[in-house]
């Protein structure tokens, strides 16, 4: 089958031999270098096998080819896998994309009935099916990756319960949370970013093939049959939305923009926690490095850097977004540019979400200093406010009370769970032994016991019913 054929048709002397009829000098060397894909859209040559292996058992199916021209078609095409797995395909930037590279190859191959297989078809549906497909497969992918890292998260939240620490609102100690309650939050924003990636699919998993180059086909094609041999949920509606739109590409970067914006904040407060200052954690060395100069230093490196890749995530989704703002229908060769912003996004998603799966579930936390931590800066105080409250003050006189109780702390070093009773019914009468129950931290925490609250049984209830809706969401995956 390898080798040349007899009879492959007119020849001609230009460049590129898809379209030479027409021309009369050569592609410019520069031009086509600069107009050349291939360097890059490699990346999708399995996929675009997969979908000519479909596109020509569908010719076969309406009698377009023969059998035995699918037949040598899709065997072609199958030794081509082979030669590309093995790193043995040689690329040619003279065949400028993936598409032309892998037909052309065919041809060498099998000969006349190679250049049999474009039959129906453009690169314009070609390129955009290849990527449906390809990001398809990454998607899901991506899905199992971000499962994983929720399943570390709820594990640790499960752990971590009764872990008591400051909670923040502008960074300064408001009131005090379980450290599980604070792992179960990002746990909730990973799940709706988890959503968004299943419901972006939905869109992915449409088939433009038989769109051709604009226009349709004069063929009698059945674009239902290559949808389903595909997996696609159904053929694209409109053959010039079809080969033009790269919507499905700018959703997916924008669910990863917001999965790094939800990433760069976890990896801000894990970065603050490794401190010497706020010491709440421990990551392991594995996920660290040192310093060449300060031999004490541990750099929190994965944290920091997934921080910092949020910026180029969120870069190709300008770049998306502004690739397509101008373009009149169909396809135009700007389209080249969607590849390289949306492979970018999928290595940074992939690498972004592999490090924190692989970490999460090793963070190490320092419950003493966290403890200590609640202890400082009077996170008890609203409690003792709604303690007044119950006791029958007013809650602007009881903000009042504590206000000037907390005043007194300030000056004496000494939080309101450290005060003697009779230093705290200088502020007010109503003040009893009681108090001292709200005003442990535990006793805060404790009290929190409702449906989205911190308690520690709130949090292990909670735990269970992400890992319920996880495994609910995890079954919906790969269903398109
Ligand atoms: N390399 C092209 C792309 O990525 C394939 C489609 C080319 N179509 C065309 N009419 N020049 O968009």
């Amino acid at each position: 089958m390898s080798s040349r054929p007899t009879s492959t048709g007119p020849t001609n002397t230009s460049t590129n031999q898809s379209w030479g009829g027409r021309f009369s000098e050569p592609t410019d060397a520069f031009v086509e270098r600069f107009t050349a894909s291939v360097d890059f859209d490699r990346r999708l040559a399995l996929h675009d096998l997969q979908g000519s292996v479909a596109h020509a058992t569908m010719l076969a199916r309406v009698g377009v080819l023969t059998d035995e021209e699918r037949d040598a078609i899709i065997e072609g095409l199958g030794e081509i896998r082979g030669e590309i797995e093995r790193g043995e395909f040689a690329w040619s930037v003279r065949l400028e994309d993936v598409h032309m590279n892998i037909e052309a190859r065919l041809t060498d191959k099998i000969g006349i009935t190679g250049k049999k297989l474009h039959t129906g078809r453009s690169r314009n549906d070609q390129v955009a099916t290849d990527i449906r497909l390809y990001l398809r497969d990454e998607i899901d992918v991506v899905g199992a990756e971000l499962a994983r890292l929720r399943e570390g998260l709820i594990m640790l939240a499960d752990r971590e319960a009764d872990t008591i620490m400051p909670g923040f609102t502008h960074l300064q100690t408001a009131q005090p949370v379980t450290f599980g309650h604070h792992l179960l939050a990002w746990q909730e924003m990973l799940a709706r970013d988890h959503e968004r990636l299943l419901d972006c699919r939905k869109r992915v998993n449409v088939l433009p093939l038989g769109a051709a180059a604009l226009a349709g086909t004069t063929y009698p094609i059945d674009r239902h049959v290559t949808a389903e041999l595909l997996g696609f949920e159904r053929p694209a509606e409109n053959s010039l939305d079809a080969v033009s739109d790269r919507d499905f590409a700018i959703e997916f970067t924008a669910f990863a923009s917001m999965l790094l914006m939800h990433l760069s904040r976890m990896s801000e407060e894990l970065v603050l926690w490794t401190s010497a200052q706020f010491a709440f954690i421990d990551l392991p060395d594995r996920f660290c490095t040192g310093s060449s100069i300060m031999p004490q230093k541990k750099n929190p490196d994965v944290p920091e850097l997934v921080r910092g890749k949020t910026g180029r995530v969120y870069g190709h989704l300008m770049g998306l977004l502004t690739l397509m703002k101008s373009q009149p229908l169909a396809y135009n060769k700007d389209n080249q540019e969607d590849k390289e912003p949306l492979f970018d996004t999928l290595d940074t998603v992939k690498g972004c979400l592999r490090a924190f799966a692989d970490m999460v579930p090793a963070i190490e936390a320092k419950a003493g200093n966290m403890q200590e931590a609640a202890r400082q800066g009077f996170s008890t105080a609203t409690d003792l406010a709604d303690y007044l409250v119950r006791k029958g003050v007013a809650f602007r006189d009881a903000h009042e009370i504590v206000g000037q109780s907390v005043a007194f702390g300030i000056k004496e070093s000494k939080d309101l769970s450290e005060m003697s009773l009779a230093e705290l019914r200088q502020f007010s009468d109503v003040i009893d032994e009681d108090v001292f129950a709200v005003l442990t931290l535990e006793g805060s925490v404790a009290t929190r016991n409702h449906i989205g609250g911190t308690a520690p049984d709130q949090v292990r209830a909670a735990a269970q019913r992400a890992r319920d809706a996880l495994a609910a969401l995890s079954s919906r995956e790969g269903q398109g």
